[in-house]
């Protein structure tokens, strides 16, 4: 398993360029199924969980090729469509393809994801629309397996605001048979990435963006031609970044609007962010501020920053309350920012992070893919060594961040075990 190797205390200076969004890549991707014929994918990030999704796809039978950032898909051949347990294991994200086969095919054999490092995360919300939309859902050894011979429009309202149960709804109404109106639907822009594409594809959608989406079925999609959206995480996290070294930072291609709740809170703690030609300027401040943070979904704070936020606010002046809204086990990073100096206490759904004068270089261990960021921050401005064991995870969403984070003057390097 990789480790990287950071000496903290090095200011980040220059400029990057921001990848294409992991999270709106994902269901992008697997919309692919729901057309016959090859449909062009632009601005996808090199990384584990998209090499994932593309094994996940090539298993339903979906044939791929591509070059870099440009990816082409003809999904529309279903020979399979079972979503097997070694896939759902590794990225949860896999039960996007729930919705799709079954509006395709009229059936999906889809493993249950288990728990997971941040919470339980259960799909619950996911089967109870595609209930409603007449789908048959049995539970058998560990499988969803849905059923429908054509699912019909209905009215459907989620409990609780859900990314993936939106965009698996999203993508199974596209197909189906009358109008479907989703309330309390996700708001998140990787949700309105995934609507375009089906907009592109010849789906009838209203309101994407908005927390009352309709979807007018179609008989059928065609391919498209498409641009995934900059990641407004890997963009927050160098904003943090770069913050927290007292750096001077300009993003590229980012999307300034979708970074907006972070933006106004680094303000809140006296760091410049402002646009420029071409990008987004950071500019760190002589002393941080204390802020508290509460994450929300879309346009609230997200939770995906949460942990990256929390580092900076380690060695702020002043305490910091952290609220976690979305996961109820979202603060496995706090044990290893305390590793490093970091004066945090967790009362049930709040971090208290009173700022130190400095954190100290350690041997610290990644738990989950955000986690993992948040140490790299955190050792970016730790005063010595931080070794960071099971850099896998951060693989899963940050494409190359060693090679970026050098180029901006960091020290850190990735030793291979
Ligand atoms: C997406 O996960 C993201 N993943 C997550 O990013 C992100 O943290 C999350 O949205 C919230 O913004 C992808 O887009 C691939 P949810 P998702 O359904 O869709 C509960 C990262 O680090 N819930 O919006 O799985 C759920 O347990 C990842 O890149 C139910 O109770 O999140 C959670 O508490 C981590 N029942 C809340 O809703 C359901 O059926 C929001 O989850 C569905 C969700």
């Amino acid at each position: 398993m990789d480790k990287f190797i950071i000496e903290g205390g090095k200011r980040l200076e220059g400029r990057v360029r921001i990848s294409g969004s992991k999270n709106a890549a994902l269901p992008v991707l697997v919309s692919s199924l729901l057309a016959d014929g090859w449909s062009t994918y632009r601005n996808i990030p090199d990384l584990a969980d998209i090499r994932t999704i593309k094994r996940l796809l090539a298993n339903h039978g979906a044939q791929m090729e591509g070059q870099g950032e440009t990816l082409r898909i003809n999904g529309g051949n279903i020979s399979n469509c079972e979503a097997p347990y070694d896939l759902v294991r590794t990225m949860r994200a896999s039960v996007l393809v729930l919705g799709p086969l079954v509006a395709r095919t009229g059936k999906a054999r889809v493993s249950l994801p288990g728990g997971c490092a941040i919470g339980a995360r259960p799909i619950n919300l996911h089967l109870k629309a595609l209930e409603a939309m007449g789908a048959e859902i049995d539970l058998r050894e560990g499988y969803v397996e849905a059923k429908a011979k054509r699912l019909k429009g209905a009215r459907i309202y989620f409990d609780i605001s859900t990314v993936g149960g939106t965009e698996n709804i999203l993508m199974a109404a596209a197909l189906a048979k009358g109008t479907t109106r989703l309330e309390n639907a996700a708001k998140e822009p990787e949700v309105v990435n995934l609507a375009d594409t089906l907009e592109a594809m010849g789906a009838k959608i209203k309101g994407a963006g908005t927390d009352v989406i309709t979807i007018e079925g179609v008989e059928g999609l065609r391919p498209c031609e498409v641009s995934v959206i900059p990641d407004r995480i890997e963009a927050g996290t160098f904003l943090i970044a770069a913050a927290v070294t007292g750096g001077d930072v300009v993003l590229e291609g980012c999307d300034t609007n979708h970074l907006d709740a972070l933006i106004l809170k680094l303000r809140e703690t006296g760091i410049t962010v402002e646009p420029v030609d071409g990008g987004l300027r950071v500019r760190g401040a002589p002393e941080i501020r204390s802020a508290d943070v509460k994450t929300l979904p879309y346009p609230g704070f997200p939770t995906d920053l949460q942990a990256q936020i929390m580092a900076l606010l380690a060695v702020a002046r002043g305490s910091s309350v952290v609220t976690e809204t979305i996961f109820e086990n979202r603060f496995m990073h706090v044990a290893e920012l305390r590793r490093l100096g970091a004066d945090i206490v967790v009362d049930g759904h709040n971090a208290v992070v009173k700022g130190v004068k400095r954190l100290k270089g350690a041997p610290v261990m990644a738990t989950d893919l955000r986690a993992s960021a948040s140490l790299v921050v955190a050792g970016l401005v730790a005063e010595g060594k931080t070794t960071l064991s099971r850099v896998y995870h951060i693989d899963r969403g940050y494409q190359t961040i060693e090679k970026k984070l050098t180029a901006l003057g960091a020290s850190i390097k990735r030793v291979r075990a």
